[in-house]
């Protein structure tokens, strides 16, 4: 296994080229099952929940053409194999995404069931009710969802009890090829689901309402999409972590190939605490606080303040000059990093789904252990104020959704190095 080691420093420079979306590529990827054609797709991060993504594609038979690290061409024609195995299943939960477009393309699948992961028990009920009302006949059997609609999916009124991001991206997918018109109420509204409708839109799927949280959808009764060429939108997530270090350090940071209007939660946050914000075209910097003040935040599905970016804020928080409080809405146990924080000398207390973070805190470096993807990323921030050397542990976490994280940070200034166990 490897770890990472960081240098403390605040002395930073330069600028930071954001990534593709990593939970935009993943949806678009699982999409390919729908066309009738090659799918040319470019700035996908070159991240290792996307080597996941593509290795399940080409074990259910799809041919991947890697055209350089960051585009790719996928066919699905020759794909046959209707059985997403538990071995690639298990390293990650969004092979979920298969399940929609399986289901609608072949009328019969099996996707091993995802188990429950570090920030909690995600369960996929949402889609497997959906997918029922759409026809579907679904058993839970060794660990598998099987699911059957021999004549087809068909359109119906689905109403999500909860905003589900996947859940929603599934559903979409599944009414893309089902029989009839699906009406989607209560849908997840993340820039990631916008450009799925806007490439399944340009690929010929009628949809309506997209970026709304009611879509409509004709579906094509089986008949394949042709798609055209893309390129994965600027992962959002990424971009908000490396204003983040540029906040943590109280130093100017810009970054560059990021969309500031996805991030306008975010941006409005580090405004509070007392940074200001400047955007120019497709870069964003970050310039320091006088003061650094608390903040109140709030987890909540877009556009309200991502749940992803909740462990890098709580970070930040142990700066401030004044009291922060982060209640996590989203996941009921997405506090893994506080522990870690805390061993590092953050004043970080829990109460339910609250957090409350007290101000000043003086951090040391320590041996600490990344518990999942975002968890990783606060405990780089948090290595960048201790003084000293800090190994973060287990950073295959880290590797699963930050691109050439050490590179990105050596060219800013940090002192990053990956080392063997
Ligand atoms: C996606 C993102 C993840 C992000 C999350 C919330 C991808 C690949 N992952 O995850 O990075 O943190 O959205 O923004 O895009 N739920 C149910 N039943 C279901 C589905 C969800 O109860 O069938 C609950 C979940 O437990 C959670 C909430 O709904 O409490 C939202 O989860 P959801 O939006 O589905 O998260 P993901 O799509 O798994």
């Amino acid at each position: 296994m490897e770890y990472l080691k960081i240098k403390g420093t605040t002395d930073l420079q330069g600028s930071v080229e954001i990534s593709g979306a990593k939970n935009a590529a993943l949806p678009l990827l699982a999409s390919s099952i729908l066309a009738s054609n090659t799918v040319k797709i470019g700035n996908l991060p070159d991240v290792a929940d996307i080597n996941t993504m593509v290795k399940l594609l080409k074990n259910l038979g799809s041919e991947v053409e890697v055209l350089d690290c960051n585009t790719i061409k996928i066919n699905t024609q020759k794909l046959q194999e209707t059985k997403a195995i538990y071995d690639i299943v298990k390293t990650m939960r969004a092979s979920i995404l298969v399940l929609g477009p399986l289901l609608a393309r072949f009328g019969h699948c099996e996707v091993s069931l995802p188990g429950g992961c570090a920030i909690g028990q995600r369960p996929v009920d949402l889609h497997l009710k959906a997918l029922e009302q759409m026809g579907a006949k679904i058993v839970i059997k060794k660990g598998y969802i099987i699911a059957q609609a021999k004549d087809g999916l068909k359109g119906a009124t689905i109403v999500f009890d909860k905003v589900s991001v996947t859940g929603t991206e599934n559903i979409i997918m599944a009414a893309a090829l089902a029989k009839g018109t699906t009406t989607i109420i209560n849908a997840a509204k993340e820039p990631e689901i916008v450009q799925l409708c806007e490439v399944l839109a340009k690929a010929g799927l009628q949809i309506e309402g997209i970026g709304s949280a009611k879509l409509e959808i004709i579906g094509r009764a089986r008949s394949l999409l042709n798609f055209c060429d893309f390129d994965i939108i600027p992962d959002r997530i990424e971009a908000g972590t490396y204003l983040c270090v540029g906040a943590i350090t109280n130093k100017k940071l810009k970054i560059t190939k990021a969309n500031a209007s996805h991030l306008r939660a975010v941006l409005a946050k580090f405004e509070e605490m007392g940074y200001k914000i400047l955007e120019d075209e497709d870069c964003i910097s970050i310039l320091p606080a006088k003061k650094i003040k608390g903040v109140h935040i709030v987890t909540q599905e877009y556009p309200g303040f991502p749940t992803d970016m909740q462990a890098q804020f709580m970070a930040l928080a142990t700066q401030a000059s004044t009291p922060s409080i982060i209640d996590e809405r989203l996941f009921e146990n997405r506090f893994m990093h506080v522990s870690e924080l805390n061993r590092m000398g953050a004043d970080i207390s829990l109460n339910g789904s609250v957090a409350s973070i007290a101000p000043g805190a003086k951090l040391n470096p320590a041996d600490v252990m990344a518990t999942d993807l975002r968890a990783s990323s606060a405990l780089i921030l948090a290595a960048l104020v201790a003084k000293g050397d800090t190994n973060i542990h287990r950073i295959y976490h880290l590797d699963r959704g930050y691109e050439k994280i050490e590179q990105k940070l050596s060219q800013i200034g940090v002192s990053a190095k990956r080392f063997n166990e």
